[in-house]
């Protein structure tokens, strides 16, 4: 394979010089700069590390993402083993000018955040799990999923502060934010990060603490604006099994749920989480609560919610990775459809939802028949930020919000507009909503780690984005990062 590319590479050049119009018509010279560029990595790459090239398997798992509306085909992808080849790559991508994406557990449903026509780099090898109980921190690689980190603690005794569902990786989860069952209790998972291992833009290894003041403010939320991590070390907190899992609910139950919620938040038991999923899908309304609590028995925070009668699901004493596993096969699969989320905020305007799931959802569903509109309200406690310091997100920790995440799967590539469009529209719906319920939320930053593409800076990261903007510049002078997608400073 490397002699290959190494001729195709020497021929591309000469292509490129001089022309062909038969080749040009296959590959365009910005598709063979591209492979030059995936063959320069290959050269300079370790045995720890390797290039693979359509149709190799590795490939194909390289560029995949959970859903297919958030694939592209990549000319080749690369699997660094080490950091020094991670530094390596990221040297040849600038100095060569190539687009590229970077890819954790590829959950990013916005098309060209985590995948790219140019070269993908997937963090895949970096999969150790460390447990330091001197330190209290566990070191997590950055290509592992939650539900990979999960079952390796599992027999541990302690936990760490990450995703709910198994599939979901490591990287993107805590450089954007990353809410949890733990959340409540102990914050975002970037408050709950003690270091990190991050290459730069320009190919230099460091490791970030909160002495590192501009870094560590940009990385805790700025996800792949300052490089590329390779390793977080995260504090530990102590586990024990657990109770939760989850029951589904008839549609007359709607104002019992609505108004146990409200009796629920008011408790303020921060062990216990809740996520209340709206959904249509297959013609019919229908509502889903997952319960989590911290401990094998639950105080009486749930007593009302679990006296509505459910239709189905069940809930148990178990591990946290057991949960996760349980969960992520009821609700956290794609099954092969396209994906677009959106968030908003203020499970307070339970009924706006309600209507949007519903009439949206119908509407939807006449144009395809594998659409499912759900909107997942996330209450937690009123002191969910004040567990840790200044970060790119949120932007304002004095002022609790908690994310909404609507999302949209459907089958028919032909409806990608369509549902972007309504998901944009029934975010704005409920935002005026809250406003009219007289709702502080003008300035409530949208989570971006469930942002629709085209949502402006300034409404995720708020009055930080001209620090971000001067951190960029000052971090990565020549936009190495800027040849990989996201949200830009
Ligand atoms: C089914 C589902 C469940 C979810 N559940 C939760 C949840 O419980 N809580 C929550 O907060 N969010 C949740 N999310 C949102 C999730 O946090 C984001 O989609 C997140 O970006 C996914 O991370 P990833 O590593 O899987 O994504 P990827 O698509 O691999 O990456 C996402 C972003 O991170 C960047 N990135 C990846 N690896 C690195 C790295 N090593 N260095 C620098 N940048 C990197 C990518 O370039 C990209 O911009 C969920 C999303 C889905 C689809
Ligand atoms: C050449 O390929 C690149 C990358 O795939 C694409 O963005 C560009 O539009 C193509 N140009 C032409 C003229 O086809
Ligand atoms: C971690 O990655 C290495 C290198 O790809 C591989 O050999 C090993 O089997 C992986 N370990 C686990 C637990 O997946
Ligand atoms: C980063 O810290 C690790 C220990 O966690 C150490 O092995 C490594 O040498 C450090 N890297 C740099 C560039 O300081
Ligand atoms: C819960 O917290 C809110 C906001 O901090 C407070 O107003 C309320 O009194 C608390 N309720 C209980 C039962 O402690
Ligand atoms: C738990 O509920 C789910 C959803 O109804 C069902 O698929 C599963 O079989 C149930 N498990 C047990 C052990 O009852
Ligand atoms: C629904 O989606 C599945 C999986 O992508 C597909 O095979 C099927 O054709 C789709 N059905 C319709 C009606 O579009
Ligand atoms: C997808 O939508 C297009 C345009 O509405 C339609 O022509 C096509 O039949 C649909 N495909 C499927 C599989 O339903
Ligand atoms: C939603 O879209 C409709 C048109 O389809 C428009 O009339 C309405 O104003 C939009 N709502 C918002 C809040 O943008
Ligand atoms: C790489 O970037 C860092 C951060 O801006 C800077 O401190 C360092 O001097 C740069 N290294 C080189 C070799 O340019």
């Amino acid at each position: 394979m490397a002699l290959t590319t190494f001729l195709l590479c020497a021929f591309t050049l000469t292509l490129i010089l001089y022309g062909s119009p038969e080749t040009s018509e296959k590959h365009n010279s910005s598709d063979l700069r591209v492979l030059c560029t995936c063959n320069k990595i290959a050269e300079a790459l370790s045995g720890a590390s390797q290039v693979f090239f359509p149709p190799a398997s590795e490939y194909l798992s390289d560029i995949e993402h959970a859903a297919p509306s958030s694939t592209e085909a990549s000319a080749c992808s690369v699997e660094p083993g080490s950091v020094e080849d991670v530094s390596e790559i990221l040297r040849i991508l600038g100095s060569t000018r190539t687009t590229f994406a970077v890819k954790c557990g590829g959950h990013a449903t916005n098309p060209g955040f985590s995948s790219t026509t140019g070269v993908q780099i997937s963090m895949s090898r970096f999969n150790e799990t460390k447990v330091n109980s001197i330190s209290g921190t566990v070191e997590v690689g950055a290509g592992l999923t939650w539900g990979q980190v999960y079952a390796t603690l599992e027999s541990t005794g302690v936990n760490v502060v990450g995703g709910r569902v198994a599939g979901v990786g490591v990287a993107g989860l805590t450089l954007g934010g990353g809410y949890s069952f733990l959340t409540s209790q102990y914050g975002l998972a970037l408050d709950n990060v003690a270091g990190y291992e991050l290459v730069l833009p320009n190919g230099t290894i460091t490791n970030v603490t909160s002495t590192d003041r501009d870094l560590w403010f940009g990385l805790r939320g700025g996800l792949n604006n300052f490089g590329i991590v390779t390793k977080f070390v995260l504090k530990s907190h102590p586990q024990s099994e657990i109770w939760g899992g989850l029951y589904f609910y008839a549609e007359n139950q709607l104002d019992a749920i609505k108004g146990a919620l409200v009796d629920f938040q008011q408790k303020n038991d921060t062990k216990a989480e809740v996520i209340v999923t709206l959904s249509y899908s297959s013609g019919q309304f229908s509502i889903g609560v997952a319960y989590f609590y911290d401990a094998p028995t639950p105080s009486r925070v749930f007593d009302d919610l679990l006296d509505i009668p459910a239709t189905e699901g069940n809930v148990s004493i178990r591990s946290f990775s057991d949960l996760v596993q349980s969960l992520s096969s009821l609700v956290g699969n794609t099954n092969g459809l396209r994906l677009v989320v959106q968030s908003v905020y203020s499970p307070a305007v339970f009924d706006a939802f309600v209507n949007q799931i519903k009439v949206r959802g119908a509407r939807l569903w006449a144009l395809d028949k594998n659409v499912t509109l759900g909107a997942s309200l996330e209450p937690f406690d009123e002191g969910l930020f004040s567990h840790g310091s200044d970060s790119a997100y949120p932007p304002d920790r004095s002022y609790a919000v908690f994310p909404t995440d609507i999302s949209v799967l459907w089958s028919n590539a032909s409806l990608d507009k369509t549902t972007a469009f309504a998901l944009r529209n029934i975010s704005d719906t409920i935002h005026e909503a809250a406003l009219t319920d007289g709702q502080n939320v003008r300035h409530a930053a949208v989570y971006m780690n469930y942002a629709l593409f085209g949502t402006p800076l300034e409404d995720m990261y708020g009055e930080n984005v001209e620090r971000l903007r001067k951190i960029r510049v000052a971090i990565d002078p020549e936009d190495v990062m800027g040849l990989a997608g996201g949200w830009k400073f």
